[in-house]
C-alpha cells in the first residue's frame, strides 16, 4: 500500500500575521506546485486568513492548531469548525501535547473536537504519545492505545481515511532528542495494528501516520523511510523555509 506522504508544520505560538505571509511565500516560490506530497502549514489563529490569500491556487494546505468542539456560543477565547472552514483551513491539529499538558485536555474533549471537525469536513490531525516518565515505567504503547481509541470513539469507517494520526513522543518535542527509528517504527506499527483491530486491514492500510519530535533534514531520511512512518509534524523545523522545504523534499524522494 502506498500512502501519500504527509509534510505538516506546526507552527505553535510563533510568528505574526506578516512573518507567516512571508515565510509562506518562501515555502510556495519552492514547492507551490508539489503534488506528491500533502503539505499542510499550521499557522496561530491570526495568521490564517493572511497566509490562506498567499496559498490561493497552490497545492499547499491551510491547517489550525486547535478549535472548540461547539458550533458557535458562549465559549470566550475559542474558535470553531465552522469559522475555521470559512477561512480556507482544510485541518486541524488536535490532542496535541501540549494542549494536554497545559490546557488540561483530556480524551474525551478531544474526541468530540475529533468529531466536530469532522462533521464539518475538516481533517483531524490527531496527536498522541507519551512523556519521558510513561516511556520509563513501560506504558507508551497503553498510553498511546488510551489515547488512539479515546480519539476515535465513534469515529465511522467512511470517516477514518480523512483522519491523520500523529505519534510525538513528549520528550522528543522541542527538545533536539528524536526517538529511533526502531522506537517511532515500533509505536506505527502498533498504531496500525491497532486501527486494524477497530476498522480492518484494508481501512487500517489507508491512514497516515505522522512522526512528530525534533524531525529535521539531518534525520527525516530515515525515519521517513520506515514502513509505517507516512510523513512528519514538523515544529522548530518549520518555522524557516529552507528546513520544511528540505523536509518535503525528503518526502517527497522516500519510497
Ligand atoms: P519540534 O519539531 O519542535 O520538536 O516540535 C514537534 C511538534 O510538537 C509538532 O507538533
Amino acid at each position: 500500500m502506498i500512502r501519500k506522504k504527509v509534510i505538516a508544520g506546526n507552527w505553535k505560538m510563533n510568528k505574526t500575521a506578516a512573518d507567516g505571509v512571508a515565510l509562506t511565500k518562501d515555502i510556495v516560490a519552492e514547492i507551490g506546485r508539489e503534488t506528491g506530497v500533502d503539505v499542510v502549514v499550521c499557522p496561530p489563529f491570526t495568521a490564517l486568513e493572511s497566509v490562506a490569500h498567499v496559498l490561493e491556487g497552490q497545492a499547499i494546505k491551510l491547517g489550525a492548531q486547535n478549535m472548540h468542539p461547539e458550533k458557535n456560543g458562549a465559549y470566550t477565547g475559542e474558535v470553531s469548525a465552522e469559522m475555521l472552514r470559512t477561512l480556507y483551513v482544510t485541518h486541524v491539529i488536535l490532542g496535541h501535547s501540549e494542549r494536554r499538558a497545559y490546557f488540561a485536555e483530556t480524551d474525551a474533549f478531544i474526541n468530540k473536537k475529533v468529531l466536530s471537525a469532522l462533521a464539518n469536513q475538516l481533517k483531524p490531525i490527531l496527536c498522541v504519545g507519551e512523556t519521558l516518565a510513561e516511556r520509563e515505567s513501560g506504558t507508551t504503547l497503553a498510553v498511546v492505545q488510551r489515547q488512539v481509541e479515546g480519539g476515535l470513539q465513534g469515529v465511522t469507517p467512511e470517516q477514518l481515511t480523512s483522519v491523520i494520526i500523529a505519534y510525538e513522543p513528549v520528550w522528543a518535542i522541542g527538545t533536539g532528542k528524536v526517538a529511533t527509528t526502531e522506537q517511532a517504527q515500533e509505536v506505527h506499527a502498533y498504531i496500525r495494528d491497532l486501527l486494524t483491530k477497530l476498522y480492518g486491514a484494508a481501512l487500517a492500510q489507508k491512514v497516515r501516520i505522522l512522526y512528530g519530535g525534533s524531525m529535521k533534514p539531518s534525520n527525516a531520511v530515515e525515519l521517513l523511510a520506515q514502513k509505517d512512518i507516512d510523513g512528519g509534524l514538523i515544529g522548530g523545523a518549520a518555522l524557516e523555509a529552507r528546513s520544511f522545504v528540505e523536509l518535503v523534499k525528503a518526502a517527497g524522494a522516500a519510497k
